[in-house]
């Protein structure tokens, strides 16, 4: 437990939202060349959700699923301090947090966007815990959503069949220390391999006649697949066995592994390498693909929902990708 921890943080409710166009794997053969076996040997994928429709954003998945959320408390939005968007498609750059901000009516809120890819909620969690930790806020909405579809060359079958629109929501709230259900966390970055994932920015060679600037706009989702498994299985169970460690557990206390759902096969190399039984991983990717920061809340609302987890059950959330990013939250869970 961190030293300078004042106040604990407690998961009041969750909540989560889906488009409801579906893409199954069959489907996906007619758009590129490639098959239900090869998707589904390959990454444990059936099908994805795809948000549809003329100027639908992840604003609407993101409110939908804040929006449960809060239902399921019958919380008065006007009560939340602050709302963190974990987000990698917004639909403005400027922010999109802000108009979830007045579409959910928190008018006291402060919101903002966080950028972290499909680490973004681990972060915005652990981002969130330190407001409520140092006192500074008491309740607190962080949302992971992301609709890369609308960043995905669909003409790239070593993309394109990997990811999935989604939304997932959880408000927190400050707590006594004894009630703390975030007991450690871990986070790292290596942007000397950014490249091997990213939606990048690209100039355009003719620079603007007068001014000499060079505009452009953002690329499709750009990956190098190999590379992206191999720091993984590698990097995720290392920040796992440390975030463990410093607080003196071992993997003996994980109920729940919870990862980023990115491939079924790194969940169970991840799994494997820790020695942790594939029954305690949380999976849901094949039916939603790879929902990037949206894929821990979807998983983590959906196992509640199906009442999987016990109360004090010890629940390890790992966040990896882009970046690259990757990071361990070590959670205990107190029934909701
Ligand atoms: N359908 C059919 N064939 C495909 C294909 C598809 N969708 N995508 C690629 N292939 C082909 C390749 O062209 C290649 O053919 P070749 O041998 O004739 O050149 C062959 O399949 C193997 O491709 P390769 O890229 O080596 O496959 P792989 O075994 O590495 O699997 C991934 C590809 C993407 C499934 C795998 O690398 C992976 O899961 N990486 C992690 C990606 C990830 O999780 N990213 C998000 C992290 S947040």
């Amino acid at each position: 437990m961190k030293s300078f921890m004042v106040q604990g943080t407690k998961i009041l409710a969750t909540g989560s939202a889906i488009p409801s166009s579906s893409l199954n794997n069959d489907q996906m053969s007619k758009i590129v060349q490639t098959s239900d076996d090869w998707i589904f040997s390959r990454t444990g994928i059936k099908e994805r959700r795809l948000l549809t429709g003329y100027n639908q954003s992840v604003t609407n998945l993101a409110t939908m699923a804040s929006q449960k959320a809060l239902d399921k408390i019958s919380m008065d939005p006007s009560e939340i301090d602050l709302i963190i968007l974990a987000t990698s498609s917004p639909n403005d750059l400027f922010g999109s947090a802000s108009q979830i901000q007045s579409q959910i009516g928190a008018v006291n809120a402060v919101a903002f966007d966080l950028t972290a890819a499909c680490s973004g909620f681990v972060l915005g969690l652990v981002t969130a815990s330190q407001f409520l930790s140092s006192g500074s806020y008491r309740k607190i909405l962080v949302i992971g959503a992301d609709v890369l579809s609308k960043w995905i060359d669909w003409s790239d079958r070593s993309t394109c069949i990997l990811f999935g629109d989604g939304a997932g929501a959880v408000i927190l709230e400050s707590c006594p220390i004894k009630d703390n259900s975030i007991l450690n966390f871990q986070l790292n970055t290596d942007g000397n391999y950014s490249d091997h994932l990213s939606i990048a920015y690209q100039d355009e060679i003719s620079p603007h006649p007068i001014l000499n600037l060079h505009q452009g706009c953002f690329k499709y989702v750009s990956m190098n697949g190999k590379e992206v498994y191999k720091f993984a299985v590698s990097q995720v169970p290392l920040s796992i066995s440390r975030c463990l460690s410093s607080i003196n557990m071992s993997v003996h206390d994980i109920d729940w592994l919870l990862l980023h759902q990115a491939n079924e096969r790194i969940l169970k190399a991840v799994a494997e390498k820790l020695s942790i039984s594939s029954n305690k991983i949380i999976a849901n990717l094949s039916k939603y693909g790879n929902t990037s920061a949206a894929s821990i809340p979807l998983a983590l609302d959906e196992a509640i929902q199906e009442n999987r987890i016990s109360n004090d059950d010890i629940i390890v959330i790992a966040g990896f990708g882009a970046g690259l990013t990757w990071g361990t939250i070590i959670m205990r869970w107190k029934s909701i």
